[in-house]
């Protein structure tokens, strides 16, 4: 989906996700904070006033259960947590306007407020509840105090989620087979009387929400079912000490929800952004409020829209229903402005395998800026490989592959060639204007990027500065200014010209994914001013005409740095699975997933009747409307084959060219969505996790 409007005259607030206060922040984590802060950079570009705005999330079980194991009390533990992120964040250039935290006053208050709105407007009710107790420690089980089994989906589970299945929150009671994880005993249920917000007085206005909501397709999509079918009350209390109370004295012994007051720091982070800088800069009344003014209820007036701001949410996608069901319902019963898009991240895997924090299969954010790498090198990497909502994976290799002929070949060298030019020859700039053919090139690509910014398409905003670098590199090839210089010096001043003005457009376009790469390319050629604060327009304006001997901007990745990356991911990730008396297999496999093993045998002569290749992925596009299916050109050796094959679910498309796979390539041919297939990529388990080779046998080798 796409706004048909931007930039608006009202502004808008960027949020990603509260990461909870509990512990290091990995490559995962960073995908969607280092997508919202690309994003929000580039709502600034096309002339939108914009906050961008996060706080940690210091409540809940999330922070108690970790803080209890540390021997600490969780306001300690959490602020030490915040203090870390909010150091962290700015190393991966990711700078928020404003970056509180749940606990503080102003969320407190503000949190406060929304319950007694809620209160006051008849949208809360008591109910008494089974919720899990453990006798043995005498104490309740909120959340993640207790695990067992998803009655929807009957993965294991947590308290309050389905964070191994079907990603639905869970009420309390919900849960079979409750076990504390207190004790591991058995948990029992007793009645307790808990407060609930009422959502299904919001039904009718979450129906209508849904079908307006921009952003990412999965987020829309995944919760129409949820808002289509009977909405269950959601309870906001929890039997704990650490959160924040429930408004009055009538409930001083329960806290409420984490996921309460999460939210609602989207707000107090802003307001404390506005109160910072004053409301005659930003004032988030303006954003937050319909009007500058909260309008409880429980419908929407479609008129509200020219009164209210932009909010746009940049969320991980287990986090899906409670910001398109839970969270627009908290907003409307508080009387506030509902969020205009949500962009819904898909996970990141490491190596082709599920990201695991238990058992150190991670690349943790430090563990990236400890091996030395810019910040730039990843926001370009994990932002532009593939689109916001596929699942991606990070591998060293790919990075290396990626920095190397991307940045490396393309950006740095087009940028660092031309601009050496221009000073060696002309001192700057050549005094000349830019041609039409080129003008239009970058006229092309401002295009590419506010649709991109309309389509919320963070991978296309962050990709279209290296396409024209892409442009600029075959530009300088073909009129090779080196020679033209002698021959036809008016034509190389001409080259030259255009090529320094590609170079500022680059600046411009490349500077939501590389902040800083960006500022180092506007100095080279000396403009004045931050490159942040430039506008679209800048990119065709003349760059100065005088300016030194420019520097690279990028340095090739070595094959031995990534050597020793790989071996020390691989080294932790087998002594992990020492520690924990599990065998790393690589996918999550249990016994009972795998099937017997056949009993009929072939003989080797039918094994060799199998025409196996060794096949290269030249290109990999995925087939709309068909869920998993992706068609492949596979170049075998001897001819290059379409094959469709069905792992769009599975692998980040980007970075499948150059990937070798094992082909079928005596398959009988099929016709699937239009598609003829020629062959079958060989692929193995449900996780479609693709046989490849470990040496060099090139395309087209017969695997025997
Ligand atoms: O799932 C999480 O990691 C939560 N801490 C996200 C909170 S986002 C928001 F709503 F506050
Ligand atoms: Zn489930």
């Amino acid at each position: 989906m796409s706004h048909e409007r931007l930039p608006t005259d009202r502004p808008a607030v960027v949020t990603v996700g509260l990461p909870y206060a509990n512990g290091d922040l990995h490559v995962g984590h960073l995908r969607g904070y280092v997508g919202g802060d690309l994003y929000a950079r580039a709502l600034r570009r096309v002339g939108q006033q914009t906050a961008f705005v996060c706080g940690s999330d210091m409540h809940g079980t999330p922070v108690a259960v970790n803080a209890a194991e540390q021997g600490v009390d969780p306001e300690t533990f959490a602020l030490e947590w915040h203090e870390q992120y909010s150091e962290r964040f700015p190393a991966f250039n990711v700078e928020f306007d404003n970056y509180g935290h749940t606990h503080d006053e102003t969320n407190t208050e503000l949190t406060q407020a929304f319950v007694s709105t809620w209160i006051d407007g008849d949208h809360i009710l008591e109910r008494e509840i089974e919720v899990a107790y453990d006798p043995e420690a005498d104490r309740w089980l909120p959340d993640r105090y207790v695990e067992g089994t998803c009655p929807y989906c009957g993965e294991p589970a947590r308290g309050d989620e389905c964070d191994e299945g079907c990603q639905r929150h869970l009420e309390p009671g919900e849960i079979e087979d409750p076990t504390s994880t207190l004790t591991s005993n058995e948990a029992e249920y007793r009645t307790r009387e808990h407060k609930f917000l009422r959502l299904s007085d919001f039904q009718a206005y979450l129906q209508e929400f849904i079908d307006r909501l921009d952003g990412t397709e999965n987020a829309s999509n995944q919760p129409r079912e949820w808002i289509e079918g009977e909405l269950q009350d959601l309870c906001i209390t929890r039997d704990m000490d650490w959160g924040i109370d429930y408004p009055g004295s009538a409930a001083d012994d329960l806290v409420l929800y984490v996921w309460v007051d999460a939210p609602i720091e989207y707000v107090a982070s802003t307001k404390q952004y506005s109160e910072r800088v004053g409301a005659e800069t930003y004032d988030w009344e303006a954003v937050w409020k319909v009007g500058n003014e909260t309008r409880p209820g429980t419908e929407w007036n479609k008129e509200w829209f020219e009164d209210s701001g932009e909010i746009i949410h940049v969320i991980g996608r287990d986090i899906i229903q409670h910001h398109t069901v839970f969270w627009p319902a908290m907003l409307r019963g508080a009387g506030y402005n509902e969020p205009r898009a949500v962009l819904a991240t898909g996970f990141v895997g490491i190596d082709g395998k599920s990201l695991s924090t238990s058992r150190n299969r991670a690349i943790w954010a430090k563990e990236y800026l400890d091996a030395g790498f810019h910040p730039d090198l990843f926001r370009y990497y994990i932002t532009t490989g593939s689109g916001l909502e596929r699942d991606v994976d990070f591998s060293w290799d790919r990075f290396a592959q990626r920095v190397n002929s991307e940045l490396v070949g393309s950006l740095g060298n087009f940028c660092y060639r031309a601009l050496l030019f221009a000073h060696r020859n002309y001192g700057g700039t050549p005094d000349t204007a830019v041609s039409e053919a080129v003008s239009e090139r970058i006229e092309t690509a401002l295009d590419t990027f506010e649709d991109g910014v309309a389509a919320y398409d963070i991978r296309t905003i962050g990709n279209v500065g290296i396409e024209l670098a892409d442009f600029g590199n075959e530009y300088i090839q073909r009129h090779e200014p080196w020679n033209l210089i002698d021959e036809d010096p008016e034509k190389a001043a001409q080259v030259i010209r255009d090529c320094v003005q590609l170079t500022k457009a680059c600046a411009v376009l490349v500077q939501p994914v590389m902040p800083a790469k960006a500022t180092r390319l506007w100095e080279q050629f000396e403009e004045t001013g931050d490159p942040g604060e430039a506008t679209l327009e800048d990119a065709l304006t003349p760059p100065p005409s005088q300016f030194g001997e420019p520097a690279e901007l990028f340095s090739q990745v070595e094959d031995d740095h990534i050597a020793d990356l790989n071996e020390t991911l691989r080294q932790r990730v087998a002594e992990a699975s020492e520690d924990d008396g599990s065998t790393e297999t690589g996918d999550e496999a249990t016994p009972a997933d795998i099937e017997p093993l056949e009993d009929d045998r072939i003989s080797f002569e039918q094994f060799r009747d199998l025409d196996v290749r060794v096949g290269e992925i030249v290109t990999a596009e995925p087939i709309e409307d068909a869920d998993e299916l992706v068609v492949l050109e596979v170049d075998l050796g001897v001819e290059t084959r379409q094959v469709v094959a069905g792992i769009k679910q599975r692998h980040d498309l980007g970075t499948l060219p150059g990937t070798r796979v094992i082909v079928l390539a005596n398959m009988e041919t099929a016709e699937l969505f239009g598609y003829e297939s020629d062959g079958m990529v060989l692929a193995a388990g449900a996780e479609a996790d693709l046989l490849t080779t470990h040496g060099d046998a090139p395309p087209g080798t017969q695997v025997r």
